[in-house]
């Protein structure tokens, strides 16, 4: 299959569907906004609910917070997003037209050396403007936060945050003691940031403003290699491109975490169990461990606050992209914060008073994550066959809907007796949505063209015998059983305590 034709089909399907769309499309909207729709909203609070289930409420010690998106500037000035938050710019003398410098580099299959080089690069390989023979300028740094006046006074300058995790360092003291904390805790949140890119693109993989979910772990630093799950976690077993490794241009290995922490491949325990966790969560959104690496950075791609970074890639055939970020920020952020605001950032360690403690990042972006997920679920239908449509095989809990309700017909009152059971799931706390129009073929098509687990058929035999059909998206086989046992046999299938070959076997499959 083309791989441009995949991107441009799940694009399609996006617009089409509802799932997400441009902002202010009706008025030639800026590049690097969108907004999700009432299909991608199930999306996004599917893959939420996902992440706060393995990031947070698997453990005993992290809570969540959610914090304000514009702060002042001393909050970025402390965390050295001012002087360092930056990426370098380049414009044509004759189009006008502005560039990453990186990534026109990365494009021509170059090197991406440090930024110092950049202008020499530049030169070096005669690059001009893409668009038109013009000769593009020297490197200038460009900030990318989105800043702002606060109130009518000039001079009161504001910062859109251009990642959640500042919220969590500045308010360290109060949740602390406000949830009486002792090291190892946790502070997640789940929110808005935005960076003024200069190049937005690949749809949903580079916005201006995106939502990032991240965890900031507080440890001592005399303990980040005695994490207290970590047997729970050594053998998960994960794909690692070294450092090394890139230098040789090989790919990743396949090791355990016990054996990259052993071989002294990752720096710690913190960060081997950020790895197993990120990997669990993946399987959880529908995206096996065979689809995705963690890069270590090289020295000269890791974060101004970061000691150690492995992002996690998904390689794609038409590129590769990070959608999840593990750091090593030491005790960066809190010092920093201390010394600037004066304020004491630190936690009473019995045995040893008050330290500053060592934080460890696992930081996702939700916009990147839903887009790889519809990449990785969606599914050719076969011309001339039973199914000529295409769909997206999204797992039980990612999908938008657990289950459609059809009635056969909107006669003899199957439309009463259907939208009777529909409100019976929603009341039971099941995800359904009901569909009524058009044959019943095209509905089918409809709700596996958005990812619907079941679609569920009221029909004659509904009214009569209190049967219902229900229709596996996947394989399309059917079964009939009891209206009575519909709601507990659905959840159970969503729960995976029952698998849809368990139910063909006990019920027999329907024609
Ligand atoms: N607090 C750490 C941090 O912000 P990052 O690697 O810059 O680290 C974390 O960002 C995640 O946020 C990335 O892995 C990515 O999924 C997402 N992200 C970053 N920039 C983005 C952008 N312009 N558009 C969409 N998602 C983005």
């Amino acid at each position: 299959m083309d791989q441009n034709s995949l991107q441009n089909d799940v694009i399609d399907v996006c617009l089409r569907r509802g799932i997400v769309f441009p902002t202010a499309e009706i008025y030639n909207s800026y590049a690097g906004f969108y907004e999700y729709g009432p299909v991608g909203v199930k999306l996004r609070e599917n893959l939420m609910v996902l992440w706060q289930q393995t990031f947070i409420n698997s453990e005993d010690n992290v809570h969540e917070i959610s914090g304000s998106t514009i702060m002042p500037e001393a909050v970025f000035d402390a965390s050295g997003h001012l002087d360092g938050f930056h990426d370098p710019l380049t414009q044509c003398n004759k189009c006008n037209s502005m560039f990453r410098i990186d990534h026109l580099i990365e494009e021509l299959g170059l090197e991406i050396l440090d930024e110092n080089s950049f202008n020499e690069q530049l030169k070096n390989n005669e690059i001009i403007c893409p668009n038109c023979p013009g000769v593009l300028s020297e490197p200038r740094n460009f900030n990318m936060m989105f800043k702002t006046n606060v109130g009518p006074l000039e001079g009161n300058t504001g910062y859109l945050r251009p990642e959640t995790a500042q919220n969590i360092f500045i308010n360290f003291r109060r949740i602390a003691h406000s949830m009486r904390a002792s090291l190892p805790f946790g502070v997640a949140q789940i929110g808005r940031a935005y960076r003024n890119e200069i190049s937005p693109r690949n749809f949903l993989m580079r916005l201006r403003e995106f939502e990032q979910l991240e965890l900031e772990m507080f440890v001592d630093p005399d303990e980040i290699n005695n994490h207290p799950n970590w047997v729970e976690v050594e053998n998960i077993e994960i794909n690692l491109l070294t450092r090394q490794n890139q230098l040789k241009n090989e790919k990743p290995i396949k090791i355990t975490i016990k054996e990259a922490f052993d071989t002294k491949l990752i720096p710690n325990q913190y960060i081997g169990y950020y790895l197993a966790l990120e990997t669990m969560f993946m399987e959880s959104i529908g995206i096996s461990n065979n689809l995705f690496h963690f890069r270590e950075l090289k020295e000269n791609e890791v974060a101004h606050y970061s000691s150690a970074n492995y992002d996690l890639e998904i390689v794609f055939p038409f590129g590769v992209f990070e959608v999840i970020g593990l750091a090593y920020r030491t005790d960066y952020d809190l010092k920093k914060h201390s010394e600037k605001s004066g304020a004491k950032l630190q936690i009473n360690q019995p045995g040893k008073g008050n330290i500053v403690p060592h934080v460890i990042e696992p930081s996702a972006g939700l916009s990147r994550l839903i887009y790889a997920v519809m990449l990785s679920s969606y599914v050719y239908g076969e011309p001339n066959s039973d199914r000529d449509w295409n769909w997206f095989n999204f797992t039980g809990a990612m999908a938008p809907w657990e289950a459609a309700i059809l009635p056969l017909m909107k006669k003899d009152g199957m439309s009463e007796g259907a939208k009777e059971l529909y409100w019976q799931l929603k009341d039971y706390g099941l995800e359904v949505i009901y569909d009524e129009s058009g044959k019943i073929g095209k509905r089918y098509a409809r709700n596996d063209e958005i990812g619907v687990k079941y679609c569920i058929t009221y029909d004659y035999d509904s009214l009569e015998k209190d049967l219902i059909t229900i229709r596996d998206r996947d394989t399309m086989h059917q079964v009939q059983i009891k209206i009575d046992l519909l709601p507990d046999l659905i959840r159970q299938l969503i729960l995976d305590i029952l698998t849809w070959s368990d139910l063909e076997n006990e019920f027999g499959r329907f024609k």
